[in-house]
This record gives C-alpha cells, structure tokens and sequence, in this order.
C-alpha cells in the first residue's frame, strides 16, 4: 500500500458508508442497522446490511462483508487505490502525491499488477479477434453459433500466429520481464528469448466473481493437441477456488446452477437464456468449489458429459457437493456429449424439459449401481440391496436417510421395514469395520466451529456494546482467540479500546484482499439471539466468555512443552481465574 495509514482512514471515515450504498442499493431502516436487497446475490427478502455505528456492511444471505472501500471494489470491481482515489474525490480530500515511485508500488503489490496484466492481454486478444488477423477465429466462433453479444459478453478474443505479439504489447505497456513471467502468460525462454503462451488459438478470459480477469483458456481451432491450454495457476488463479461463468451465473434470478464441465458448454447455455450455468473447467469438483458455489446457491443441477468420464465425474461430484450442504440432481445429455451439442441440436425448451427431469443424485447413482449386479437373480438384487443400505446409511439426519430408504424400497421393489433394518445392520458394520475414526474427527470440528462461533459472538457484542470491554477485559486476552483472521482482528479491536476509540471498519484497513475482508466482516456481525432481559444477556455472555478462556486454556495445555515449567505454571493459575470466574458476576449495566 503506498497511502499511509492515516490518509486512508481520513478517507474512509468522510465518505459515511450509509450514503455511498445508498446511491446502490434501496435501504430501510430497520432497528439499529439499515436493511436492502443484496447486490452480490440474489434474493427476494432483504439480507443485506448496512450499520453506521459499525460503518461496515455485511449479507446474512451469501456473506460478502466489508468496509466502504470494500464495497466498492466489490459492486464497481474498483482496484483498492481506485476505491480510495473515488471516496476521496467524493468527499473532497486530496490524496497527496504518490510516496513511491511506479516501479516501487509495483513490487509492493504484484497481484494488483497481474489483474492488470491480465485485464489489459484480455483486452488485446479481443481486439486482436476483430482485427483482420482474427478472421479465421473470428470464422470458428460464427461456426460454433455464437453471437456478436455472445462473444462480446464472454471477452472472447484471439492470440496471433506470431509468437510473441502478447509480449511486445505488454512491455510497451512497461511491465517488467519478472512480473510477466509471473503471470503465466509469457514463458521466459533461455535459449530463444521470451514468447507468449497461446499462440494462434481463441481466447477465453477466465474471470473471478467479481469480473476481473485471471486467467485464459486456448482452444485450436482444428484437431491438434492439447484441443486446450490453459493459464497455469499464480498469484491471482486458484482453479480449485474458480468457476467459469460464476461472475455471470451470480446474478441471475434461479435458486440453483447448473454446473458443467467445458468453457463451451457454459457460453451456448448462457446464450441459449440459462445463464445460471457454471463449469469447473476440465479440473474434477473439489470441495473449494463447493463452498464457493454454496455463497450463491443451494441446489445444483449437474449436466456432465454423458460418457464414462463424465459419469464418474458426476459420481465424485455428489458427496463433495452433500458436504458442503448443497443438495445435487442429474441432467442427462444423451444422445448427445455434453450441454453445448444437445443445445445446438434440440434447443433450449428441450433443455428446460431435461431441467424439469432431472434426476435425484442419489437415485441416480443407484441406477449406475445396479450395472454392476443382475438384479433379475436373487444374489445380484441382494448384493445391490447390501451396497445400497450401506450408502442410505451414510445419510446422517433420521428423516431424509428414512425418505431415501422409502424410494428405494419403492424403486428396487422391496419392503420398507425390511430395508430399514438392512441399513441399520449394514451401519453397525461399517462402525464396526472403521471404529471411532469418523465419529472423532467429526465432533471435533463441531468443536472447532462452537468455539469459532463463540469467539465471533464476543467480537459482535464488543464492537456493538462498548460497556461490554470494561467487564471482559481482565479475563479475556488476543491470545485467547485462534490463530489468524480471528486473533489479529481482536488484538486491532482490543487495541482499539486501549486507545479510546472503537472503530471496526478501520480494522478492515488492516487486511488487504476482499475474501479476508468478508471473513472480517463476519466476525463482527453474528447473529445473536434477540436476549430481552439484561440476566439473559449477562448469562450468555458469562457462558460465552467461559467458553472461549476454557478452550483457550485446553490448547495451550495441549502445546506446552513438558519440560516448560514456568508455562506449566502460567496454566495452572488460568485454571484457577478460571474456576474463580465461574463464581463471578458480570453486569452489563
Ligand atoms: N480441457 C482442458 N484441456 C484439454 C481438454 C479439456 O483444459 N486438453 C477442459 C476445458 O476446460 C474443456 C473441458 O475440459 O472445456 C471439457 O473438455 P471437453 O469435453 O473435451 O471439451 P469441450 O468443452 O466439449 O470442448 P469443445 O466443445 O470446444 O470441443
Ligand atoms: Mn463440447
């Protein structure tokens, strides 16, 4: 960051959070906080809030969080210092000079410089597109069907025969050598100099949620190998952690997404109106995409190629989706491959019909199942019964494992009680053949996440409640908080207290990229149970400080060295204050 400290700040508390989100978003004043209709998701009951105490805005609904300056690089896709650069115009304060030199702010924050990188080679490539070089590219695209508004909406483009047009462009530009080989888009090579990565193929710029490019993907434009090459991953590209169409998909109005597998299958379904579609691009789903597709929706209709790979694909897929609380149905594509040939030879209401059918997915991989066994002899339906109650086993709520167990009895033809049993038998089996292991770690991330919620309840209640600092302070520290996000956020906010000023969105200063600002944003705005009465709220803060000393206290016990004697002794006395605290009296008033 090359503004100082303060200048941000100076910035950031001129500009009121209420009035710039005001100019975005239809708020209402509800209780202490304003309420609107989230703009980075969809919903039709208001979620998002905004508080002027706090000066932070956070979404109950998907989560997104943060500051002004958060804001705005989320809803204008601003860079940091654009937010600032607009707050202070707005407000009317001069920014002064920049401290560095280009070169120097370079080097201090290279992921800024590889988005531009990245902005500006997707940019080239579309004009390139549109050039008479590109009429080739520009020929395969109008082959595979799509559209002027199409490619414009997607930044489609195309990367020259030469070998490294992309480069001279860029160093004109004056990136340095280093940064560019950092961007993956231009190998540094020894013996023959510099030259671009693609060459020769259409371009699809990769984008993030927030519309800002970071990565490609290259297709030929005939039958040689590799059909794709693609961005390796760097600074600004985590494919576990992306998904094409998501930055598009986000904003529509349907409750699910369909999740797809190639670049192509996403662009024909958007243009053929189901521009809830995403991909995972080539890469199997993991549990990072899941979550991610978890902030938006609940429901994802997996359209996976219909051969083998993209069965199995779709297989792997279901659990990683289950966990990450997502329910999961099937569209099948057959005859054809995948989405974008179905689309071009049926038609999008033929689409929406296999929308309409799409099966259950753990239906569905019981009738990929049941290929393996003859279900005509008794043997065969008696080992897919076998297989199939140890999976509905798997179901931990009583009710949904209890409707499963119904339509499979239903489906396979046999008695509900009977099935019920069997997967009873099967589940003491599988306990029996993996003891304690799973059961273990599950409750003790349960655990995890109690405490987490606990801590993130007392970070709430101090930066609503100042009087509430003056009764804890003496019992809880920094260090009683875990490791990272949620440690350094207190220590700034216990500082805070210290210096006389609590003043959370200036916290958010303090974290540079908008994922730590949302985790950020969330530690200060839990939900906490409406307590009428004042003993109701002493009780829960009682217990809630309880708890986080407690556990703090287990974990330090946990790491300390035995042969650590004066450490030994620091617990012991904890303990003590501990036992002491449970007799003690905290008064809000
Ligand atoms: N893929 C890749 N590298 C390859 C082949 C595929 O990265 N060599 C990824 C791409 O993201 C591609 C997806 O896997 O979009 C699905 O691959 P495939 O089904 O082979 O391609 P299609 O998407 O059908 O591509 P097209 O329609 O352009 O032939
Ligand atoms: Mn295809």
């Amino acid at each position: 960051m090359y503004y100082s400290d303060e200048i941000i700040e100076e910035v950031r508390s001129r500009n009121d959070i209420v009035d710039v989100i005001s100019a975005y978003v239809k708020l209402q004043k509800k209780g202490s906080s304003y309420f609107g209709l989230c703009p980075f998701h969809n919903e039709k009951s208001p979620s998002f809030s905004v508080s002027r105490q706090k000066q932070m805005y956070y979404c109950f609904g998907c989560g997104a969080g943060g500051n002004v300056f958060t804001f705005l690089m989320e809803y204008e896709n601003y860079s940091f210092v654009e937010a600032l650069r607009y707050l202070a115009d707005r407000a009317g304060v001069d920014l002064p000079e920049q401290e560095y030199s280009e070169a120097e702010r370079r080097r201090a924050d290279e992921k800024a410089v590889l988005l531009e990188i990245h902005k500006r080679a997707a940019q080239f490539y579309y004009v390139q597109l549109k050039s008479s070089q590109g009429e080739q590219a520009m020929a395969y695209l109008r082959g595979r069907q799509l559209g002027d508004d199409t490619i414009k909406a997607f930044g489609l483009g195309y990367s020259s025969k030469f070998s490294n047009t992309l480069y001279q462009f860029l160093k004109s530009k004056g990136y340095a050598d280093d940064m560019l080989a950092k961007s993956g888009l231009i190998t540094m090579d020894e013996k023959h100099g510099p030259h671009d990565k693609f060459w020769n193929r259409v371009m699809f710029p990769i984008m993030d949620a927030n519309n800002r490019v970071i990565g490609f993907g290259g297709r030929v434009m005939g039958d040689a190998k590799p059909k794709y090459l693609n961005s390796p991953e760097t600074l600004i590209f985590d494919k576990s952690r992306n998904l094409y169409g998501l930055n598009r998909a986000r904003t529509t109005r349907k409750s699910y997404f369909l999740l797809c597998e190639g670049y192509m299958d996403v662009i024909s379904l958007h243009q053929a109106g189901f521009t809830n579609a995403v991909a995972s691009l080539g890469t199997a789903l993991t549990a990072g995409h899941a979550s991610l597709i978890r902030r938006y929706v609940q429901e994802v209709y997996l359209t996976y190629d219909s051969d083998d790979a993209g069965t199995r694909a779709a297989l792997r897929a279901l659990p990683i989706l289950k966990d990450a609380g997502i329910t999961a149905k099937i569209i099948r594509m057959e005859p054809y491959k995948d989405p974008d040939e179905f689309i071009k030879n049926l038609g999008a209401e033929a689409f929406e019909e296999r929308i309409e059918k799409a099966r259950n997915g753990f239906m569905f991989s019981l009738e990929i199942l049941e290929k393996d066994y003859d279900l005509k002899s008794p043997e065969g339906k008696t080992g897919f019964l076998n297989e199939a109650a140890r999976r509905l086993g798997r179901f931990e709520e009583e009710i949904e494992r209890n409707n499963y167990i119904e339509a499979v009895a239903e489906k396979y033809h046999t008695g509900y009680e009977e099935l019920r049993r069997l997967v009873g038998k099967m589940a003491v089996r599988e306990g029996l053949a993996k003891p304690v292991q799973r059961p273990k770690t599950a409750g003790a991330k349960e655990k995890e996440d109690g405490i987490r919620k606990s801590q993130k309840i007392l970070l709430t209640w101090l930066v609503s409640d100042e009087r509430i600092f003056g009764q804890i302070k003496d019992y809880i520290s920094p260090e009683d908080f875990s490791d990272g996000i949620y440690r350094k956020a207190a220590g700034l906010l216990f500082q805070q207290y210290h210096d006389g000023e609590i003043n959370p969105a200036r916290i958010m200063n303090y974290f540079t990229d908008e994922e730590e600002h949302r985790e950020v944003a969330a530690l200060f705005h839990t939900r906490i149970e409406e307590l009428t009465s004042e003993r109701e709220k002493e009780k829960a803060l009682m217990e809630t400080v309880l708890r986080i000393k407690n556990h703090s206290i287990e974990t330090a016990t946990r790491n300390l060295e035995p042969t650590d004697m004066a450490g030994l002794q620091r617990l012991m006395e904890a303990k003590k204050e501990l036992q002491d605290l449970k007799k003690l009296h905290i008064s809000i008033n």
